[in-house]
Protein backbone atom coordinates (compact mmCIF):
# COMPACT_ATOMS: atom_id res chain seq x y z
CA UNK A 1 0.00 0.00 0.00
CA UNK A 2 1.20 2.75 -1.05
CA UNK A 3 0.48 6.70 -0.28
CA UNK A 4 -0.75 7.69 -3.36
CA UNK A 5 -2.89 4.19 -2.85
CA UNK A 6 -4.61 5.81 0.50
CA UNK A 7 -5.59 8.57 -1.27
CA UNK A 8 -7.03 6.83 -3.75
CA UNK A 9 -9.19 4.87 -1.31
CA UNK A 10 -10.05 8.42 0.00
CA UNK A 11 -11.29 9.31 -2.84
CA UNK A 12 -13.39 6.82 -3.34
CA UNK A 13 -14.75 6.85 0.45
CA UNK A 14 -18.53 7.10 0.38
CA UNK A 15 -18.07 8.20 4.01
CA UNK A 16 -14.96 10.76 3.44
CA UNK A 17 -17.78 13.84 4.11
CA UNK A 18 -18.80 12.35 7.68
CA UNK A 19 -15.45 13.94 8.82
CA UNK A 20 -16.56 17.23 8.63
CA UNK A 21 -18.81 16.28 10.99
CA UNK A 22 -16.13 16.66 13.73
CA UNK A 23 -13.92 19.23 15.45
CA UNK A 24 -10.79 17.30 15.10
CA UNK A 25 -7.38 19.40 15.81
CA UNK A 26 -5.25 19.83 13.16
CA UNK A 27 -1.94 17.68 13.12
CA UNK A 28 -3.43 15.38 14.71
CA UNK A 29 -4.45 11.67 13.69
CA UNK A 30 -6.63 10.16 16.22
CA UNK A 31 -6.93 6.45 16.58
CA UNK A 32 -8.42 6.34 20.06
CA UNK A 33 -12.17 6.62 19.62
CA UNK A 34 -12.56 2.99 20.56
CA UNK A 35 -11.59 5.00 23.89
CA UNK A 36 -12.75 8.34 23.60
CA UNK A 37 -14.82 9.62 20.44
CA UNK A 38 -13.56 12.66 18.44
CA UNK A 39 -16.04 15.86 19.45
CA UNK A 40 -18.58 16.33 17.07
CA UNK A 41 -19.10 20.06 15.92
CA UNK A 42 -22.59 20.53 17.05
CA UNK A 43 -21.87 19.28 20.69
CA UNK A 44 -20.40 22.92 21.86
CA UNK A 45 -23.20 25.04 20.97
CA UNK A 46 -26.42 22.31 21.66
CA UNK A 47 -24.80 21.87 25.55
CA UNK A 48 -24.44 25.84 25.64
CA UNK A 49 -28.25 25.90 24.60
CA UNK A 50 -29.49 22.96 27.04
CA UNK A 51 -27.20 24.48 29.78
CA UNK A 52 -28.02 28.59 29.17
CA UNK A 53 -31.66 28.65 27.87
CA UNK A 54 -32.99 25.65 28.72
CA UNK A 55 -31.39 24.79 32.03
CA UNK A 56 -30.51 29.02 33.18
CA UNK A 57 -33.93 30.30 31.77
CA UNK A 58 -36.58 27.10 32.00
CA UNK A 59 -35.18 26.17 35.32
CA UNK A 60 -37.47 23.07 36.46
CA UNK A 61 -40.26 24.08 33.61
CA UNK A 62 -37.63 22.49 31.57
CA UNK A 63 -38.48 18.59 32.62
CA UNK A 64 -41.75 18.90 30.34
CA UNK A 65 -41.04 22.20 28.55
CA UNK A 66 -38.06 20.77 26.66
CA UNK A 67 -38.98 17.38 27.57
CA UNK A 68 -36.10 16.23 29.23
CA UNK A 69 -37.93 13.47 31.12
CA UNK A 70 -38.00 11.66 28.14
CA UNK A 71 -34.77 12.18 26.75
CA UNK A 72 -33.40 8.36 27.79
CA UNK A 73 -35.86 7.38 25.40
CA UNK A 74 -35.81 9.81 22.48
CA UNK A 75 -32.05 9.99 22.35
CA UNK A 76 -32.00 5.97 22.26
CA UNK A 77 -34.04 5.91 19.69
CA UNK A 78 -31.43 7.51 17.62
CA UNK A 79 -29.28 4.86 18.31
CA UNK A 80 -32.12 1.92 16.96
CA UNK A 81 -30.29 1.89 13.26
CA UNK A 82 -26.91 1.71 14.40
CA UNK A 83 -27.75 -1.27 16.72
CA UNK A 84 -30.05 -2.91 14.28
CA UNK A 85 -32.99 -2.68 17.33
CA UNK A 86 -36.70 -1.28 17.83
CA UNK A 87 -36.81 2.16 19.32
CA UNK A 88 -38.50 1.27 22.29
CA UNK A 89 -35.84 -1.81 23.22
CA UNK A 90 -33.19 0.74 24.03
CA UNK A 91 -32.22 3.12 26.56
CA UNK A 92 -29.65 5.50 27.56
CA UNK A 93 -28.79 5.61 31.39
CA UNK A 94 -25.46 5.04 34.09
CA UNK A 95 -22.77 3.51 32.82
CA UNK A 96 -21.66 0.31 30.91
CA UNK A 97 -21.03 -1.29 34.61
CA UNK A 98 -24.11 -0.36 36.14
CA UNK A 99 -25.89 -1.33 32.80
CA UNK A 100 -24.37 -4.61 32.95
CA UNK A 101 -25.18 -5.16 36.84
CA UNK A 102 -28.75 -4.43 36.07
CA UNK A 103 -29.15 -6.74 32.92
CA UNK A 104 -27.58 -9.55 34.34
CA UNK A 105 -29.61 -9.51 37.57
CA UNK A 106 -32.34 -9.07 36.02
CA UNK A 107 -31.19 -12.58 33.73
CA UNK A 108 -30.66 -14.12 36.74
CA UNK A 109 -33.82 -13.51 38.23
CA UNK A 110 -35.20 -15.06 35.36
CA UNK A 111 -33.72 -18.29 34.98
CA UNK A 112 -33.78 -19.13 39.01
CA UNK A 113 -32.76 -22.74 38.35
CA UNK A 114 -29.37 -21.74 36.51
CA UNK A 115 -27.02 -21.11 38.64
CA UNK A 116 -23.96 -20.20 36.21
CA UNK A 117 -22.92 -16.57 34.56
CA UNK A 118 -20.69 -18.12 31.72
CA UNK A 119 -18.05 -15.27 30.54
CA UNK A 120 -15.12 -15.23 28.55
CA UNK A 121 -11.56 -15.09 30.26
CA UNK A 122 -10.13 -12.06 29.75
CA UNK A 123 -12.93 -9.83 29.43
CA UNK A 124 -13.20 -6.38 29.82
CA UNK A 125 -12.19 -6.27 33.80
CA UNK A 126 -15.70 -4.71 34.91
CA UNK A 127 -17.33 -7.22 32.95
CA UNK A 128 -15.72 -9.72 34.83
CA UNK A 129 -16.05 -7.78 38.19
CA UNK A 130 -19.71 -7.08 37.70
CA UNK A 131 -20.59 -11.08 37.30
CA UNK A 132 -18.44 -11.54 40.74
CA UNK A 133 -19.90 -8.92 43.04
CA UNK A 134 -23.48 -10.49 41.41
CA UNK A 135 -22.61 -13.68 42.77
CA UNK A 136 -21.80 -12.32 45.84
CA UNK A 137 -24.85 -11.33 46.36
CA UNK A 138 -26.86 -14.01 45.25
CA UNK A 139 -24.34 -17.14 47.04
CA UNK A 140 -25.65 -19.74 44.64
CA UNK A 141 -24.82 -17.97 41.52
CA UNK A 142 -21.30 -18.96 40.29
CA UNK A 143 -18.96 -17.68 37.24
CA UNK A 144 -17.66 -19.68 35.00
CA UNK A 145 -14.74 -17.84 33.03
CA UNK A 146 -13.72 -20.09 29.85
CA UNK A 147 -11.30 -19.86 26.63
CA UNK A 148 -13.05 -18.31 23.99
CA UNK A 149 -12.74 -21.33 21.93
CA UNK A 150 -14.37 -23.17 24.28
CA UNK A 151 -17.69 -20.72 25.30
CA UNK A 152 -20.03 -23.34 23.14
CA UNK A 153 -18.88 -26.48 24.73
CA UNK A 154 -19.26 -24.61 27.78
CA UNK A 155 -22.99 -23.85 27.29
CA UNK A 156 -25.14 -25.87 29.01
CA UNK A 157 -28.53 -26.63 31.07
CA UNK A 158 -26.65 -25.15 34.38
CA UNK A 159 -25.75 -21.83 32.56
CA UNK A 160 -28.41 -18.78 32.97
CA UNK A 161 -26.52 -16.23 31.08
CA UNK A 162 -23.88 -16.27 28.50
CA UNK A 163 -22.39 -12.61 29.05
CA UNK A 164 -19.65 -11.76 26.67
CA UNK A 165 -17.77 -8.67 24.89
CA UNK A 166 -18.53 -8.58 21.01
CA UNK A 167 -15.62 -7.17 20.02
CA UNK A 168 -12.20 -7.91 22.35
CA UNK A 169 -10.90 -4.64 23.85
CA UNK A 170 -7.56 -5.61 23.10
CA UNK A 171 -7.50 -8.71 20.27
CA UNK A 172 -10.25 -6.85 18.32
CA UNK A 173 -11.31 -10.33 17.83
CA UNK A 174 -15.08 -10.43 17.06
CA UNK A 175 -17.62 -13.49 18.32
CA UNK A 176 -20.34 -14.70 16.23
CA UNK A 177 -23.40 -13.10 17.60
CA UNK A 178 -25.67 -14.98 15.61
CA UNK A 179 -24.73 -18.75 16.80
CA UNK A 180 -23.42 -18.18 19.66
CA UNK A 181 -27.20 -16.89 20.85
CA UNK A 182 -28.68 -19.63 18.75
CA UNK A 183 -26.51 -22.00 21.39
CA UNK A 184 -27.41 -20.41 23.94
CA UNK A 185 -31.03 -20.31 23.53
CA UNK A 186 -31.18 -23.84 22.47
CA UNK A 187 -29.57 -24.82 26.21
CA UNK A 188 -32.59 -22.40 27.24
CA UNK A 189 -30.16 -20.13 28.68
CA UNK A 190 -30.42 -15.71 28.26
CA UNK A 191 -27.64 -13.79 26.18
CA UNK A 192 -25.94 -10.32 27.59
CA UNK A 193 -24.00 -8.70 24.80
CA UNK A 194 -20.97 -5.60 25.54
CA UNK A 195 -21.61 -3.85 22.34
CA UNK A 196 -18.88 -0.96 23.85
CA UNK A 197 -16.27 -1.78 21.26
CA UNK A 198 -18.86 -2.46 18.13
CA UNK A 199 -21.38 0.17 18.35
CA UNK A 200 -20.92 2.86 15.87
CA UNK A 201 -18.13 1.27 14.67
CA UNK A 202 -19.44 -2.26 12.96
CA UNK A 203 -22.89 -3.49 11.93
CA UNK A 204 -24.66 -5.12 14.58
CA UNK A 205 -28.13 -6.31 14.15
CA UNK A 206 -29.58 -7.23 17.49
CA UNK A 207 -32.45 -7.97 16.10
CA UNK A 208 -31.40 -10.45 13.35
CA UNK A 209 -28.95 -12.16 15.36
CA UNK A 210 -31.84 -12.89 18.09
CA UNK A 211 -29.93 -10.94 21.05
CA UNK A 212 -31.73 -10.97 24.17
CA UNK A 213 -29.77 -7.92 26.16
CA UNK A 214 -27.13 -6.19 25.49
CA UNK A 215 -24.75 -2.93 26.80
CA UNK A 216 -22.09 -0.32 25.27
CA UNK A 217 -20.60 2.80 26.08
CA UNK A 218 -22.20 6.21 24.59
CA UNK A 219 -18.43 7.64 24.68
CA UNK A 220 -16.49 5.40 22.45
CA UNK A 221 -17.16 5.38 18.85
CA UNK A 222 -21.14 7.05 19.63
CA UNK A 223 -18.77 10.54 20.48
CA UNK A 224 -20.90 11.19 23.55
CA UNK A 225 -18.15 12.98 24.94
CA UNK A 226 -16.44 11.88 28.36
CA UNK A 227 -18.67 10.08 30.79
CA UNK A 228 -21.65 10.03 28.53
CA UNK A 229 -24.38 7.88 29.98
CA UNK A 230 -23.92 4.15 28.20
CA UNK A 231 -26.83 2.29 26.40
CA UNK A 232 -28.90 -0.51 27.35
CA UNK A 233 -31.10 -3.11 25.20
CA UNK A 234 -33.57 -5.66 26.04
CA UNK A 235 -35.44 -7.47 23.45
CA UNK A 236 -39.05 -6.12 23.30
CA UNK A 237 -40.25 -10.06 24.04
CA UNK A 238 -38.52 -9.75 27.21
CA UNK A 239 -39.17 -6.61 28.93
CA UNK A 240 -42.80 -7.66 30.73
CA UNK A 241 -40.99 -10.48 32.07
CA UNK A 242 -37.16 -9.13 33.43
CA UNK A 243 -37.23 -6.65 36.27
CA UNK A 244 -34.27 -4.32 37.17
CA UNK A 245 -32.70 -5.54 39.99
CA UNK A 246 -32.24 -1.64 41.10
CA UNK A 247 -35.58 -0.05 41.49
CA UNK A 248 -35.60 3.38 41.25
CA UNK A 249 -38.26 6.03 40.94
CA UNK A 250 -38.26 6.46 37.38
CA UNK A 251 -38.64 2.61 36.19
CA UNK A 252 -42.13 3.50 38.48
CA UNK A 253 -45.29 3.09 36.34
CA UNK A 254 -46.08 6.38 38.35
CA UNK A 255 -43.29 8.11 39.97
CA UNK A 256 -44.78 11.44 40.10
CA UNK A 257 -47.55 10.01 42.24
CA UNK A 258 -44.64 9.03 44.99
CA UNK A 259 -46.07 5.54 46.00
CA UNK A 260 -44.44 3.49 49.15
CA UNK A 261 -43.98 0.74 46.94
CA UNK A 262 -41.97 0.06 43.83
CA UNK A 263 -44.41 -0.74 40.55
CA UNK A 264 -42.16 -1.57 37.40
CA UNK A 265 -43.31 0.66 34.49
CA UNK A 266 -44.39 -1.10 31.44
CA UNK A 267 -41.61 -1.25 28.57
CA UNK A 268 -37.80 -0.52 28.61
CA UNK A 269 -38.43 2.40 30.82
CA UNK A 270 -38.28 0.12 33.71
CA UNK A 271 -34.64 -0.25 33.54
CA UNK A 272 -34.37 3.37 34.75
CA UNK A 273 -33.32 4.05 38.08
CA UNK A 274 -32.79 7.52 38.91
CA UNK A 275 -32.88 10.72 36.94
CA UNK A 276 -31.38 11.31 33.77
CA UNK A 277 -27.67 12.71 33.31
CA UNK A 278 -29.73 15.58 31.09
CA UNK A 279 -25.90 17.32 30.35
CA UNK A 280 -24.39 13.90 29.42
CA UNK A 281 -27.77 12.96 26.99
CA UNK A 282 -27.32 16.17 25.03
CA UNK A 283 -23.95 15.65 24.27
CA UNK A 284 -24.69 12.38 22.98
CA UNK A 285 -27.54 13.09 21.42
CA UNK A 286 -24.90 15.54 19.06
CA UNK A 287 -22.61 12.07 19.01
CA UNK A 288 -26.02 10.13 17.61
CA UNK A 289 -26.50 12.51 15.26
CA UNK A 290 -22.88 12.09 13.56
CA UNK A 291 -24.43 9.00 12.00
CA UNK A 292 -26.80 10.73 10.26
CA UNK A 293 -28.16 9.51 6.45
CA UNK A 294 -25.28 7.03 7.08
CA UNK A 295 -25.53 3.28 6.37
CA UNK A 296 -24.88 0.90 8.62
CA UNK A 297 -23.21 -1.67 5.89
CA UNK A 298 -20.60 1.23 4.84
CA UNK A 299 -19.90 1.76 8.48
CA UNK A 300 -18.79 -2.41 8.00
CA UNK A 301 -17.19 -1.93 4.79
CA UNK A 302 -14.94 0.98 5.64
CA UNK A 303 -13.98 -0.70 9.20
CA UNK A 304 -12.84 -3.98 6.99
CA UNK A 305 -11.11 -1.82 4.85
CA UNK A 306 -9.50 0.54 6.77
CA UNK A 307 -7.98 -1.93 9.58
CA UNK A 308 -6.63 -3.94 6.49
CA UNK A 309 -5.04 -0.83 5.04
CA UNK A 310 -3.29 -0.42 8.43
CA UNK A 311 -2.19 -4.11 8.91
CA UNK A 312 -0.87 -3.97 5.27
CA UNK A 313 1.27 -0.69 5.40
CA UNK A 314 2.17 -2.01 9.17
CA UNK A 315 4.10 -5.12 8.02
CA UNK A 316 5.52 -3.56 5.11
CA UNK A 317 7.38 -0.73 6.59
CA UNK A 318 7.93 -2.12 10.18
CA UNK A 319 8.18 -6.23 9.17
CA UNK A 320 8.93 -8.58 12.27
CA UNK A 321 9.77 -5.55 14.36
CA UNK A 322 5.75 -6.27 15.28
CA UNK A 323 3.76 -8.48 16.11
CA UNK A 324 0.02 -8.51 14.71
CA UNK A 325 -2.25 -9.84 17.71
CA UNK A 326 -5.79 -9.50 16.37
CA UNK A 327 -7.22 -11.48 13.68
CA UNK A 328 -5.87 -11.08 10.53
CA UNK A 329 -9.17 -12.10 8.79
CA UNK A 330 -11.16 -8.98 8.52
CA UNK A 331 -14.59 -10.68 9.41
CA UNK A 332 -13.34 -11.95 12.54
CA UNK A 333 -12.11 -8.46 13.96
CA UNK A 334 -13.67 -5.53 14.44
CA UNK A 335 -12.70 -1.88 14.03
CA UNK A 336 -9.24 -2.07 15.98
CA UNK A 337 -6.15 -2.96 15.54
CA UNK A 338 -3.17 -4.90 18.28
CA UNK A 339 0.32 -4.71 17.27
CA UNK A 340 2.66 -5.75 20.16
CA UNK A 341 6.54 -4.79 20.86
CA UNK A 342 7.93 -5.40 24.61
CA UNK A 343 8.19 -1.71 24.40
CA UNK A 344 5.04 -1.16 23.41
CA UNK A 345 4.13 1.48 25.91
CA UNK A 346 7.16 3.81 25.09
CA UNK A 347 6.61 3.49 21.39
CA UNK A 348 3.05 4.87 21.75
CA UNK A 349 4.21 7.87 23.90
CA UNK A 350 6.37 8.36 21.19
CA UNK A 351 3.34 8.17 18.28
CA UNK A 352 1.62 10.39 20.37
CA UNK A 353 4.58 13.34 20.96
CA UNK A 354 4.51 13.29 17.37
CA UNK A 355 0.37 13.37 16.92
CA UNK A 356 -0.83 9.87 16.35
CA UNK A 357 -3.33 9.00 19.25
CA UNK A 358 -3.44 5.60 19.98
CA UNK A 359 -3.21 3.64 23.50
CA UNK A 360 -1.63 0.67 25.06
CA UNK A 361 -2.84 -2.00 26.81
CA UNK A 362 -0.56 -4.16 29.00
CA UNK A 363 1.53 -6.26 28.67
CA UNK A 364 2.38 -5.34 25.00
CA UNK A 365 0.22 -4.00 22.94
CA UNK A 366 -0.48 -1.12 21.05
CA UNK A 367 -4.04 -0.48 19.99
CA UNK A 368 -5.27 1.67 17.10
CA UNK A 369 -8.71 2.46 16.58
CA UNK A 370 -10.69 3.22 13.61
CA UNK A 371 -13.69 5.55 13.60
CA UNK A 372 -14.90 4.95 10.15
CA UNK A 373 -17.01 8.30 10.25
CA UNK A 374 -13.58 10.42 10.71
CA UNK A 375 -10.48 8.77 10.18
CA UNK A 376 -8.98 8.06 6.32
CA UNK A 377 -7.03 5.96 4.32
CA UNK A 378 -4.46 8.46 4.78
CA UNK A 379 -4.46 8.89 8.81
CA UNK A 380 -3.89 4.52 8.46
CA UNK A 381 -0.67 4.96 6.07
CA UNK A 382 0.54 8.14 7.93
CA UNK A 383 0.25 6.36 11.37
CA UNK A 384 1.79 3.21 10.05
CA UNK A 385 4.81 5.53 8.61
CA UNK A 386 5.21 7.09 11.86
CA UNK A 387 5.54 4.02 13.49
CA UNK A 388 8.29 2.48 11.29
CA UNK A 389 10.28 5.95 11.76
CA UNK A 390 10.31 5.75 15.04
CA UNK A 391 10.76 2.03 15.41
CA UNK A 392 13.92 2.85 12.57
CA UNK A 393 15.03 5.30 14.89
CA UNK A 394 14.26 4.33 18.16
CA UNK A 395 12.57 7.48 18.60
CA UNK A 396 11.34 5.82 21.89
CA UNK A 397 13.76 4.93 23.69
CA UNK A 398 13.53 8.48 25.85
CA UNK A 399 13.06 8.63 30.11
CA UNK A 400 9.94 10.94 29.01
CA UNK A 401 8.59 8.35 26.84
CA UNK A 402 9.24 5.45 29.48
CA UNK A 403 7.46 7.17 32.41
CA UNK A 404 3.80 5.44 32.95
CA UNK A 405 0.71 7.59 32.98
CA UNK A 406 -2.11 6.83 34.81
CA UNK A 407 -4.62 7.33 32.01
CA UNK A 408 -3.18 6.10 28.79
C1 LIG B 1 -15.78 -3.62 26.81
C2 LIG B 1 -15.97 -2.52 27.80
N1 LIG B 1 -17.00 -2.57 28.66
C3 LIG B 1 -17.19 -1.59 29.59
C4 LIG B 1 -16.33 -0.52 29.67
C5 LIG B 1 -16.47 0.52 30.75
O1 LIG B 1 -17.72 1.02 30.88
P1 LIG B 1 -18.11 2.14 31.94
O2 LIG B 1 -16.87 2.86 32.37
O3 LIG B 1 -19.07 3.02 31.19
O4 LIG B 1 -18.79 1.46 33.07
C6 LIG B 1 -15.26 -0.42 28.77
C7 LIG B 1 -14.33 0.73 28.84
O5 LIG B 1 -13.39 0.88 28.14
C8 LIG B 1 -15.07 -1.45 27.83
O6 LIG B 1 -14.04 -1.42 26.98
Amino acid sequence: MTFEEARALDAADPLRSARERFALPDGVIYLDGNSLGALPKGTSTHLADVVERQWGQGLITSWNKHGWIDWPTRVAAKLAPIVGAAPDELLIADSTSVCLFKLLGAALAARPDRKVILVEEGSFPTDLYIAQSLAKFMPAVQVCAVPRDRIPSAINAQTAVLMLTHIDYRSGARHDMKALNAAAHDAGALTLWDLSHSAGAIAVDLTGSGCDLAVGCGYKYLNGGPGTPAFLYVAGRLQDELRSPISGWMGHADPFSFAGSFKPVRGIRRFLTGTPSILGLAALDCGLDTFADVDLSEIEAKAEALTETFIDAVEARCGDQVALASPRDSAARGSHVCFAHPEGYAIMQALIARGVIGDFRPPDLMRFGFAPLYNSFEDAWRAADALGEILETREWDQPRFRERQSVT
